[in-house]
């Protein structure tokens, strides 16, 4: 394992996600964990990551000299490389260099350019620089601004660079990084995704024996992919339950019902529950409502169908897709927890307690996404773009009915047809389609006058839908699009583009 020190910049996951694509399996540990404890889990390498505050500030995290003392190969980075020569007896003086953005690097030798043009593009962001590297330190790098941009003592297996390796605007970067953990680190390539798949059913085998397992299916990929691994670890033993609301988009259903089965050959449980939905949705149109009410009606029914399948079967696990920045933002960790599901909404049984299998607990989401087509699932399951839980219900402006869900179905069917065969679902994040229930306006098709509803398209690019822009998509497609949906869907007589960005819009109307 590498540890990324994480010392409080937005760039640990990524240098973490980087350590990986060289074949290395990385994790991420805070900036104040001891040295004792670092050196305790024995890492194969160690990366100081970024940080925002100059070494000179104050609570500026410092770097115990005592981790360059134990034999282990470390990379500075940014602010980790200024931290590292502090700690070493180098000198950085806060002399207001300031360099941010695209620079132009010098490369005068070392182990760790090797490979690399003798000048090139990285990516800089700094306040103060190193003016003097410590004892035993050759400098191998330079910028117009930085005289020591970096440096490395190969036979201390020490090395650090000013500028950011880890980030796209820096094109040598991953070469760099890959060079540290394979040449100067001495770590042997290993993990792939065929590695992943054989650890992960390993460790699910060891942790479940011969007993019994039940997972949620969302119709997402991380349900999906988690179950997939799980079922390949233990097989029949786990069922799989599939809560069918009536508010998933034309054909996940099948999806999941058909073509999941289909590739991984796992026991499924579906509950059909639209109608139930549909009564306790009649009448609701507040969005919050809307929300509290899907979500109350989803755990009931799910924790009465797992009740039934456990109390049947005598389950003890249940399977979860979190994810690696899930445990890394709710503070690490690497215990398995056991839950007790919510006595109060369900029908499960006091004595039903589960321990949590959680198979991705180590993986980022592209990982998964490898890992789910390595193991043959439908790339309509392993590519979808984000979908709200509470799906359908929150699209529909306005009560949701049965007649409203066909409607809107069929133009979010169209919509992502276009999207697909135009080639676009990879630059957008997801482009959801909301009918506007309520509003009714004139239109003109053939010899008559139509009187239907608008609907909206909401196509959005992201990185993470914590902030979003209003995708540009060509005029051509959105042409089809509205064309189409005009033509098909009987209902709709009116296409219109949301052209907001988030903020002050959210990315769904509801
Ligand atoms: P907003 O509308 O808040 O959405 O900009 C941000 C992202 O979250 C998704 N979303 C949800 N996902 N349950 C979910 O699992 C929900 O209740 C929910 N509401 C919004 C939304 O699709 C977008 O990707």
């Amino acid at each position: 394992t590498v540890l990324v020190v994480d010392y409080g910049a937005q760039y640990a996951q990524l240098i973490a996600r980087r350590v990986r694509e060289a074949q290395v399996y990385s994790e991420i540990v805070s900036g104040d964990t001891p040295v004792e404890e670092i050196v305790a889990r024995k890492p194969a390498a160690i990366i100081l990551s970024g940080g925002p505050s100059s070494v000179y500030a104050e609570g500026a995290p410092v770097v115990d000299p005592e981790l360059f003392t134990v034999g282990i190969p470390v990379l500075g980075l940014c602010y980790g490389f200024q931290a590292m020569a502090r700690a070493l007896g180098g000198e950085v003086a806060p002399d207001g260099t300031r360099e941010y953005g695209r620079t132009e690097l010098t490369v005068c030798g070392g182990v760790l350019h090797d490979g690399t043009p003798a000048r090139h593009p990285v990516w800089m962001s700094h306040g103060d620089s190193v003016v003097r590297a410590p004892e035993g330190f050759t400098v191998t790098a330079s910028s117009e601004r930085a005289a020591v941009a970096a440096f490395e003592d190969t036979d201390r297996r020490l090395a650090g660079v000013q500028y950011h390796p880890e980030v796209g605007h820096s094109p040598y970067g991953q070469q760099v990084l890959a060079r540290f953990l394979h040449e100067v680190a001495g770590i042997a390539p290993g993990w792939t995704t065929s590695s992943i798949i054989d650890d992960t059913v390993a460790a699910v085998r060891a942790q479940v024996g011969d007993g019994r397992a039940i997972c949620g299916l969302s119709g997402g990929v991380d349900s999906a992919v988690a179950a997939a691994l799980v079922q390949r670890a233990i097989g029949d033993r786990l069922t799989c339950v599939f809560v069918d609301h009536g508010l998933l988009r034309s054909g996940e259903r099948e999806q999941v019902e058909r073509d999941f089965v289909a590739a991984t050959g796992a026991r499924l449980h579906t509950e059909h529950v639209a109608d139930r939905f549909l009564d306790a949705l009649a009448g609701v149109t507040d969005p919050e409502a809307k929300r509290k009410t899907i979500g109350r009606e989803f755990i009931r029914v799910f924790e009465t169908a797992t009740a039934a399948v456990a109390q049947d079967e005598h389950v003890g696990f249940l399977v979860q897709g979190t994810l690696y920045p899930d445990v890394v933002e709710s503070g690490g960790g690497s215990g398995a927890a056991t839950i007790k599901s919510h006595h109060n909404v369900g029908g499960l049984p006091d004595d039903i307690e589960f321990a949590l299998v959680e198979p991705l607990r180590a993986l980022f989401k592209d990982e998964v996404r490898r890992v789910g087509r390595e193991l043959g699932l439908p790339e309509a399951i392993v590519g979808r773009q984000p979908f709200p839980g509470p799906g359908l219900g929150i699209r529909i402006i306005g009560e949701v009915t049965r007649d409203r869900l066909e409607t809107l179905r069929a133009a979010d069917a169209i919509a992502r047809e276009e999207l697909t065969a135009a080639g676009l679902d990879d630059s957008i994040w997801q482009c959801p389609v909301v009918l506007l229930a309520d509003v009714r306006s004139v239109g003109v098709q053939g010899d008559g006058r139509t009187y239907g509803h608008p609907v909206v398209l909401r196509p959005v690019s992201s990185e993470d839908a914590m902030t979003a822009d209003w995708t540009r998509l060509p005029y051509e497609v959105l042409e089809r699009i509205s064309t189409r949906i005009t033509n098909e869907v009987a209902e709709v007589n009116r296409v219109v583009l949301d052209v907001t960005s988030k903020p002050p819009g959210t990315i769904e109307w509801e």
